[in-house]
């Protein structure tokens, strides 16, 4: 049966060719805004310069360098020049990691309390943020249409996730040609989290909601569809242009209303990510096909509709096609260049199941999973497959 469920998501999407001319519309116009980005290359592919050249009447300050998997330290001093130069309104220029930084901005602009470190760990959802929007410089996350991100604090080796209805962004500028200057290994990235993104929210067990499973499925048909056009030419503007809606629509909210959802893959991924720096879109097609074959018999018949509706296996039983959903699914990624063992990106993986499975005992991450039933000893032998 379908879930009960609400649906709200409030931010203004301006999608296509040339709209980031239109970002100062956007904006407040007595708004003092800071503009955050990542490690420069807005500077080399020309984002920088529109957004410059669009934020000529309104007054702003800047702040770069926020890395890949947003550092606490580095956030910790953007939140100064917020506090110092009373800034009203911020600007993201990035992808999920320049996003996710100004979330946690966002919030932390408002924080009352002393360490800004506890909204990642007091559960508590942010309501109230600092209003900010969002020029997409790279499709992947979703984090430009939802209220949710993950923040690193590299002393501790953590990365921990917050949100709230407070962080959802004012509006998002999705301009399709931004993927012209994306590197390979990050457009990979990109097509592995957002397909992964949707198979959490869908390789769970048949709910009834026949029309979340088909959006759910249309959004991975279609990135199967133009991976390999945008691998082989990033300017192709009708791959990129369906390819970019893909990432956002499968982490906006829309496809997990009313159906169970997982999100056991992310959890896990987070601390590879922690623990040695791998790239998130990386550790999930590290964890995936584990936690598939570990949770078979629980996903199996999803898996099979699965393979029949996206893979087209029309042969065999039930389990033989979702065995074959799993083997197709590894195979895509290591077609794609993403190796799916944890050996391949570490040497020094020997204990790795067991720091993980102790930190979810001391976070009380007792019960992972649609069923809530995925125990610490089962992440533990979750990854251990996966070495
Ligand atoms: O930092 P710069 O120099 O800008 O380079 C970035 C970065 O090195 C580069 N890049 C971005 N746009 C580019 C570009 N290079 C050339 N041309 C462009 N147009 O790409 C690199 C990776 O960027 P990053 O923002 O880190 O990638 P991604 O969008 O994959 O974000 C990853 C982060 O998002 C979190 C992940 O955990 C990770 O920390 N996630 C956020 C989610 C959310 N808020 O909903 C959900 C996801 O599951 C994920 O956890
Ligand atoms: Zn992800």
């Amino acid at each position: 049966m379908m879930n009960n469920f609400e649906f709200k998501n409030p931010t203004k999407i301006i999608f296509g060719k040339d709209t980031i001319a239109k970002l100062a519309e956007q904006l407040p116009t007595d708004a003092k805004v800071l503009v955050l980005y990542g490690g420069g290359s807005i500077k080399k592919n020309g984002i920088y310069d529109q957004v410059k050249t669009a934020l000529k009447d309104i007054e702003h300050v800047e702040f770069g360098g926020i890395p890949a998997n947003p550092e606490y330290s580095v956030l910790l001093k953007a939140l100064k020049v917020i506090k110092e130069e009373k800034i009203t309104y911020l600007l993201a220029v990035g992808g999920g990691s320049v996003i996710d930084g100004t979330k946690f901005l966002s919030a932390a602009a408002l924080f009352e309390g002393d360490t800004p470190w506890d909204i990642l760990t007091n559960a508590k959802p942010t309501l109230k943020a600092m209003p900010f929007g969002v020029v997409l410089t790279m499709p992947a996350t979703g984090s430009e249409m939802n209220s949710g991100a993950v923040i690193t604090n590299k002393e501790t080796k953590e990365k921990l996730g917050m949100g709230g209805a407070g962080l959802f962004p004012q509006f998002s500028i999705l301009d399709p040609q931004v993927i012209t200057s994306i590197p390979h290994r990050q457009l990979v990235n990109g097509i592995t989290d957002a397909f992964t993104h949707v198979l959490e929210q869908y390789m769970t067990y048949p709910a009834g909601a026949l029309l979340q499973d088909r959006f759910a499925e249309s959004i991975m048909q279609t990135l199967l569809e133009v991976a390999p056009k945008i691998l082989k030419d990033p300017s192709d503007y009708d791959a990129a242009s369906n390819y970019m809606w893909s990432c956002t629509m499968a982490l906006n909210g829309l496809i997990q209303k009313g159906v169970p959802t997982d999100w056991a893959v992310h959890a896990m991924g987070h601390e590879l990510t922690a623990l040695f720096g791998i790239d998130h879109a990386r550790t999930l097609a590290i964890i995936a096909p584990s936690h598939y074959q570990y949770n078979f018999e629980a996903k199996k018949e999803k898996l099979a509709q699965y393979a029949e509706r996206i893979w087209n296996v029309t042969e065999g039983t039930l389990e033989e096609k979702a065995y074959v959903a799993i083997e197709k699914t590894e195979h895509f990624f290591n077609q794609m260049g993403i190796d799916t063992k944890l050996s391949k990106y570490t040497d020094n993986y020997e204990g790795t199941a067991e720091i993980i499975a102790k930190r979810f005992i001391e976070r009380g991450w007792l019960g992972l999973g649609e069923h809530k039933s995925l125990k610490p000893e089962d992440v533990e032998s979750i990854v251990k497959m996966a070495y």
